[in-house]
Formats: structure tokens, sequence, C-alpha cells
């Protein structure tokens, strides 16, 4: 081998979610973030009138601070960064390099909602030890020795399709069958642990996304309908086991009590606070991508402190 800048694989964090719940609109927010200036946007009237030139621009820049999207078919990666310096003020905005901030490099990884799509997002979870990227698996062109540890999940949802007692309640069932997926199968790398080391912990932030919506439900509201439908599928799946002779003891390799029962064995109502039993921190925080409301800072946030 020749020498080269040795490569250094950066960690990363996985956008996973249902489908239309804004991930890759999430995504381009963040990789634009630094390049959005909205005066770059041309006026129509302006054009021709050499007395208005602009300066020539030494960055790109794009007009719209989100990309349009469509339905996801394969993941994708973005390199991003954050400040390192503890500096509240700094967002997904901030040009670190103008600011000379010391910052930290990660890559965001999108998933495709569909489910037919999801086994991919979920094999990235079920490593034994610490969950790995491997980027070829996303990028055909990278080589294929460079594994990226995973440092957290974002699981995105729509906060205005998750009502309890709405006509589509389809919104809030298959939202928690997938969130449950996601957590179990952390769940059972907790459980399949060697040894005395427990596994990487990978903290999930729940982002009740599109609070610019008038429909959509609060960030409290989306949790405890969440806890409930989440509780409302481990009864129905234990019951499952139960019947299939399943997790029934003798012979079954593996099928310690409680496996395969989300959260704290025995417990009626689920809350995410169980889920600390398997050092998996799950927090619930609103946001948006576009539109008025609180934005995503508080996303960026979380994130920062995790990569
Ligand atoms: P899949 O790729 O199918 O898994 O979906 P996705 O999660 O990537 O959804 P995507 O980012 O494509 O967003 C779906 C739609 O929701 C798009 O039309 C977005 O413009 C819209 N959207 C995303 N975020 C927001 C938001 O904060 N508010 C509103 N009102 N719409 C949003
Ligand atoms: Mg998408």
């Amino acid at each position: 081998f020749s020498a080269t800048t040795p490569y250094t694989t950066l960690p990363s964090v996985l956008l996973i979610g249902p489908p239309g719940a804004g991930k890759t609109a999430l995504l381009t927010l963040f990789e634009r973030g630094p390049l959005y200036n909205p005066d770059n946007r041309k006026e129509p009237d302006d054009q021709e009138n050499p007395d208005n030139e602009e300066p020539p621009l030494d960055k790109p820049t794009v007009a719209d601070p989100v990309a349009k999207t469509h339905t996801s078919q394969v993941p994708s990666t973005v390199e991003l960064a954050v400040a390192t310096d503890p500096n509240p003020s700094t967002t997904y905005r901030t040009d670190l390099d103008a600011t000379g901030a010391t910052a930290k490099k990660f890559l965001l990884v999108d998933t495709p909602g569909h489910p037919k799509l999801r086994r991919h997002a979920l094999s990235h979870l079920q490593g034994s030890s610490s969950p790995t990227i491997t980027p070829s698996a996303l990028s055909p062109s990278s080589s294929e020795t460079h594994k990226s540890k995973l440092k957290a999940l974002v699981f995105v949802v729509d906060a205005a399709a998750l009502g309890a007692d709405s006509d589509d309640t389809g919104g809030l069932a298959a939202t928690a069958e997938y969130l449950y997926d996601v957590l179990i199968t952390l769940q059972k790398r907790f459980h399949r642990r060697s040894g005395s080391r427990a596994p990487a912990s990978v903290p999930v932030l729940v982002a009740a996304n599109k609070l610019d919506l008038f429909t959509a439900l609060p960030a409290a509201l989306v949790k405890s309908n969440l806890e409930a439908e989440l509780g409302r599928i481990r009864k129905t799946r234990s019951k499952g086991l139960l019947d299939s002779g399943e997790g029934g003891g003798d012979g079954d390799a593996g099928a310690e009590e409680g496996e395969g029962w989300l959260g704290g064995y025995g417990t009626e109502k689920f809350s995410f606070k169980e889920m600390m039993e398997f050092d998996i921190e799950v927090e619930v925080i609103g946001g948006n991508v576009l539109g008025e409301g609180p934005g995503a800072d508080k996303w960026w946030k979380w994130i920062g402190e995790r990569v």
C-alpha cells in the first residue's frame, strides 16, 4: 500500500421511521444548514440589470432550507459536523469553518420507511457488540472494510398522524409497530451481550415532527400515545408467543424469562423508562422541518451530545 491519508471512520447516526415522517427532509435541512441563504433567490425583475449585479459568492449557497423529497428507496448518507466546544449558540446552520470552532464529524444515514425496505435499516442494529454500519452497503462505491460505529438512532414520526381516536388510527398503529421492532431489536442485542461487557448502548430519539401543522399532537401526547400502543402490541405479541409454545421453556435456547417481552417484565403499562433496564435511553422531542414551530435545533443538540 502506498502511504495515503489514513482513513478514519466516522461515527454514524441512523434516521429511521415510517414512510412520510420527514426523515429525508430532515437530512436535507441539516445538510443545507450552513449553505442556506434566502437572499440567493433570484428576483426575476433584477436580471439583465448591470447596476444590480451581485458580488460573486465564495461559497455555494442554496435558496431553500429543505429539499423537495420523494419516497426513499435506498439508504443515503451525508457527512455533517457539530461544534465540540460547548457553545450553545451553534446550530446546524452555523458555518463551523467560518467560526473556527473545533468540530466533530459524523455520518447521518437516511433509510427508507417503506415496510418492504426496512429489513436493511433493522439489520444495522443486530450486531452483537457494537452495532456498525458498513458504508459499502450504503454507497456501493466505498470500500467494504470501513465500518462506522452507530452512536444514536433518530426515529422520526409524523406528529399529525398519531391521534389515538382519530379515524386514521393506522398511523399510530403502524408507527408503533415499527418502533416496537426497533426497540425489541436493541433489547435483544443487550440480551446477547457476551461476558460482563455490556454492548455500547444506542440511545433513541423519537423526533415528533411536523409540529408546524395545527393537527399535530404535542410531544407529550405523542409520547403517551406511542407508549400506550406499544403496550398493546406487547400484550398481543406475548400472547402469540405463549400460543405458539415459543418461549415456553425447555430446550428453547435463549428463551430466558422475559426475552421477547419489550421493557420491564410483567409490567402492566409500557413506558419508555423501562428501556433503561437494557441501557436504552428513549427521549421524545417535538420539532419541525418545514413551517413555523420549534424547528430542529433541539434534535441537532441531542445528536451533537451523542456522536
Ligand atoms: P420515506 O422516504 O418514504 O420513508 O419518507 P421520509 O420519512 O423520508 O419523508 P420525507 O422526508 O420525504 O417527507 C414526507 C413529506 O412530509 C414531504 O412532503 C415533506 O415535505 C413533508 N414534511 C417533512 N417535514 C415536515 C414538517 O416539519 N412539516 C410539514 N408540514 N411537512 C413536512
Ligand atoms: Mg425518505
